[in-house]
Order: C-alpha cells, then sequence, then structure tokens
C-alpha cells in the first residue's frame, strides 16, 4: 500500500530565527490523516530542524544535493553531508532549478544515483510549462522527464522514490491545475511506470500534485485515486494552512 505524503517546500524562506518559530508552530499541530509529514527548510537551517523535530512526526528533509561526494564544487553540498545532519530524504528536480541553475535529466540522473547510493530517499519533480499544456504536449513532456532521469533504475530502487507532479504553470501562480487534470496525469504517470516496471512497482510508487495546493483545494485533489498527496510551497510557510492541508484526506 503506498503512503499519503504532505511535504512542505520551504525554498529559500526563513532563517534560523524564523525557522525555529515556524518550527515550534508546527509541534503544536494535531495529525488526523494518516499522510506522512515532511519539511525542507534550507541547508543552513537543516541541523536545527532535524534537531528541533526528533519524534515530532515531522521529517526534515532537503530540497537538493550535488551529484558528486565530495571535491572542488564550490558552494554545493553531498548527499553524506546531508545524512550526517539527519536528513533522509531529497528533494530533485524542482522545475526552478531546472530553470534557473539549468539542471537537465542526465544531470538529474547523476542525482538521484548520488542519493539512493547513500540509502536516502529521492522526491523527484517534474512538470510541463505553460505553452506545452497549451498545445496538448503535456504527456510527451512529463514522460521524457521521469524515463531520462529514472528509467536506468532498477524496479527495487522505485522503494526509495516518490514522485511529484508540479505542472510549472501552477507552481506559485494560484492556477492549480483541475483535480480531473491532476488525477489524469497521475493515471498516466502510473501507466508509465506500469508498463516499464509492473503494476506491483507502479502501485507501491507515491505520486504527489504540487502547485498552488491550498487549504480550500486540498481535499477535492487528494480525493483522487492516483493522487497521494502533495509537494507544497508558499502554504507550507504558515503552520496552520500546512496542517489544514496534511490533514485534507
Ligand atoms: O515544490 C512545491 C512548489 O513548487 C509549489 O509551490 O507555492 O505553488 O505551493 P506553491
Amino acid at each position: 500500500m503506498r503512503k499519503n505524503i504532505v511535504a512542505g517546500n520551504w525554498k529559500m524562506n526563513n532563517d534560523l530565527s524564523q525557522t525555529g518559530s515556524l518550527i515550534e508552530a508546527l509541534k503544536g499541530k494535531t495529525k488526523t490523516s494518516n499522510a506522512e509529514v515532511m519539511v525542507a527548510p534550507t541547508f543552513t537551517n537543516l541541523y536545527q530542524a532535524s534537531e528541533a523535530l526528533k519524534g515530532e512526526g515531522i521529517e526534515v528533509i532537503a530540497q537538493n544535493v550535488h551529484f558528486a561526494e565530495n571535491g572542488a564544487y564550490t558552494g554545493e553540498i553531498s548527499a553524506s553531508m546531508l545524512k550526517s545532519v539527519g536528513v533522509e530524504t531529497v528533494i530533485l528536480g524542482h522545475s526552478e532549478r531546472r530553470e534557473y541553475f539549468n539542471e537537465t535529466d542526465e544531470m538529474l540522473a547523476k542525482k538521484v544515483d548520488a542519493v539512493l547510493a547513500n540509502n536516502l530517499r529521492v522526491i523527484f519533480c517534474f512538470g510541463e510549462v505553460l505553452e506545452d499544456r497549451k498545445s496538448g504536449n503535456q504527456e510527451v513532456i512529463v514522460e521524457g522527464q521521469i524515463k531520462n532521469a529514472l528509467f536506468h533504475l532498477k524496479a527495487s530502487a522505485f522503494k526509495n522514490i516518490v514522485l511529484a507532479y508540479e505542472p510549472v504553470w501552477a507552481i506559485g501562480t494560484g492556477e492549480t491545475a483541475s483535480p480531473e487534470q491532476a488525477q489524469d496525469m497521475h493515471a498516466f504517470i502510473r501507466k508509465t511506470l506500469t508498463d516499464k516496471y509492473g503494476s506491483e512497482v507502479a502501485d507501491a510508487v507515491s505520486i504527489l500534485y504540487g502547485g498552488s495546493v491550498k487549504p480550500g483545494n486540498a481535499q477535492e485533489i487528494f480525493s483522487k485515486p492516483d493522487v497521494d498527496g502533495g509537494l507544497i510551497g508558499g502554504a507550507s510557510l504558515n503552520a496552520d494552512d500546512f496542517f489544514a492541508i496534511v490533514n485534507a484526506f
């Protein structure tokens, strides 16, 4: 049985003090759903957050990683360094990194391998831009992103892979994909996995939706059969809103 997951991607927000305040607010919340809960602070706040949330039922995850284990990569962080501060899951392939930092499918395949080699879990992001949606090319785009970065993996690797479909045109725009659009794409993604690895593997992979998920739309989106939760941006920076989404199952 695949897991329901709600992960908050804090992006480049919250200094040490603000992270502490948000963590205290999160610790005061009650979870009434069966969702696994995760939050992704920035690198500078990972250790503090990981220590503060130990035993609280909220996993602290990272927003990115470099594919090398160490070396002359100024400004970068390795998977083993993340592991050393208590991180067990890493977000990869977010559209903002693909756009602003030119992350390619090939680079992401190497990052996926580095995370898995350290026995960590990947939340792999992908999604089409507005022009591709308007031209009806969304499935071709998403299929390519998934195949190019993940289909070199053995079936067993998928026990440590979570997928996150994030239509770029819905991220930070308030223009949420409809529950039907989300379900259609998630069903296509699951069929793509089934065709390659079989239904046992595909049915066990959690597929999250991300893109303007809010307390007012989460329940309808999460009610769809192939939507297993959400990757939340803006709404994750408010403890009340974030837990309204966590409890929307
Ligand atoms: O990674 C999640 C993020 O891209 C979604 O952002 O603000 O539309 O919830 P937002």
